[in-house]
């Protein structure tokens, strides 16, 4: 397409997205908060065949926007499933010109301004996480690519360390690593393992009913391993509880028995942007060898962003060894690809500059400590209601409750309540099963959620327990009172 067709096209689509965006937002709060249509009206939207000729790009974009029905609000303030946030609206605009500037970065020559970017969010995260000054750092798609990155510079780093390079020289004959996980680590962590051929090697270490670990059973542990290769898997935020490892004592053993020490802390690695709680709950986060973090969860940045920060640069690098004669790589530059996995990708950092530039540490530690005291706020409302419990001690953002039924069973009364909540529609939250019960899993990690949207919640949730358990239907019309 010649450029003046490219403007004429681009001056017809943006001011109808621009229109579109708003609308949806503005829709956010009221709109129920699930998907609208079903998968067959989305295909009866959106696939008439493939289109055998070109077509106009307006039509195609008013296509694309009468299918918004399908998406789930999950923007929304009382939209509490998974561990999901929303978004910052300057991370949104960021986004918008990450897409118009379309920058590839694979090496600084094909995008200054990522290169120099990447490096001051860099920077500006080890700071904001209290974290060593020798700290490398790249950014991935998500938080499992960011746990993959991780170890893979972990597995690199401990077969070097027994004479082994395990990038020239493969697995096969190599010295046995040995890999001790959290036995309630995401499938982020196992996932990445199995892939570099570790999965064999995992040994799960038991948690307490937080999910940490307990640190006799690693000590038990690191004794058999008798100074062998050692990876030791722990988390910042378990994905039910929000449970955090002890990380000073976890550190200290691993390093004991030259391990390292990788952790999984997807959302919770935000928190140590409190000072309140990266002084108790995350004492030890700057003793990781490598952590994991997603931009997209608690700091709400748009979909997608995980950052890989690593204690170690040089390990980092001796990691990922590349050679390509048609990339330029200056040493006095930083080029992607010489610290992450993928070779092309878009310039993910320019959303996230924006974030930390417009909320700065203090309005990030607000962002955080506001959520955690919304999870204290749902669990006090909840917990006050006879046959509601609370089974974590909502030190994060998560919140587990159990609900009693007089006669059923408590995990099936449990289900039920949460498909009444979200048919319900005055909040959205999934179930899950955490030692072995069913509970509702409740995640509060978005910026736009108010006290207003969790009191409403809490009275809705309390309403369809009390009806069910009284064997009345649980959902009933909304009122405004509910
Ligand atoms: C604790 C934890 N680790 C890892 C992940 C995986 O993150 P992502 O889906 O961004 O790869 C999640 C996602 O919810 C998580 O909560």
């Amino acid at each position: 397409m010649k450029s003046s067709e490219q403007l004429a096209a681009l001056e017809a689509l943006l001011p109808e997205v621009l229109e579109a965006a708003l609308e949806y937002v503005r829709q956010l709060p009221t709109r129920e908060v699930r998907a609208g249509l079903t998968d067959e009206d989305l295909r009866g939207i959106l696939d008439h065949g493939l289109p055998t000729s070109p077509s106009d790009p307006l039509d195609v974009l008013r296509q694309l926007l009468a299918a918004s029905g399908g998406l789930v609000p999950s923007g929304a303030g009382k939209y509490f499933g998974y561990v999901v946030g929303g978004t910052v609206p300057v991370g949104v605009a960021a986004d918008w010109l990450t897409s118009v500037w379309d920058q590839n970065c694979i090496v600084h020559d094909g995008s200054p301004l990522t290169a120099v970017l990447e490096d001051i969010c860099g920077r500006w995260l080890t700071e904001l996480f209290a974290l060593p000054a020798t700290t490398s750092y790249a950014f991935t798609p998500a938080c499992t690519h960011a746990d993959l990155l991780g170890l893979t510079v972990a597995r690199h780093e401990v077969l070097a360390r027994h004479g082994w390079d395990v990038a020239q020289q493969g697995l096969q004959g190599g010295p046995t690593v040995t890999v001790l996980v959290n036995e309630s680590i995401h499938a982020a962590v196992t996932r990445p393992l199995q892939i570099l051929g570790l999965g064999g090697s995992i040994r799960e270490l038991p948690a307490d009913s937080e999910g940490r670990i307990l640190l006799p059973a690693l000590q038990e542990e690191i004794d058999t391993v008798r100074g062998g290769p050692l990876i030791v898997c722990g988390h910042v935020g378990e994905i039910n509880t929000g449970g955090v490892d002890r990380l000073r004592p976890l550190a200290e053993l691993t390093h004991a028995a030259d391990g390292w020490l990788h952790l999984d802390a997807a959302f919770g690695a935000w928190a140590a942007a409190s000072p309140r709680l990266r002084h108790t709950l995350l004492d030890g986060l700057d003793l990781a060898d490598s952590l994991a973090t997603d931009t997209h969860k608690w700091l709400n940045a748009p979909y997608d962003c995980g950052v890989a920060l690593i204690t170690d640069a040089r390990a980092h690098r001796a990691a990922l060894p590349l050679s390509a004669d048609y990339l330029n790589l200056p040493d006095n530059q930083r080029h992607p690809v010489q610290w992450g996995l993928e070779v092309s990708r878009r310039s993910r950092v320019l959303p996230l500059w924006a974030i930390l530039r417009q909320l700065g540490a203090t309005g990030i530690a607000q962002l955080v400590d506001e959520r955690c005291a919304q999870a204290q706020r749902l669990a006090t409302l909840l917990q006050t209601e006879p046959g509601i419990d609370i089974l974590n001690e909502v030190a994060l953002n998560q919140v587990l409750v159990r609900f009693h039924h007089p006669t059923a069973t408590d995990d099936d009364h449990t289900q039920n309540v949460t498909d009444a909540f979200q048919e319900h529609g005055r909040g959205w939250a999934g179930t899950s099963t955490w030692k072995g019960r069913t509970v509702l899993r409740l995640s509060l990690a978005n910026w736009a959620s108010t006290d207003h949207d969790i009191d409403q919640a809490a009275r809705s949730l309390i309403a369809i327990h009390s009806r069910l358990a009284a064997g009345l239907p649980g959902v009933v019309a909304p009122t405004d009172n509910d």
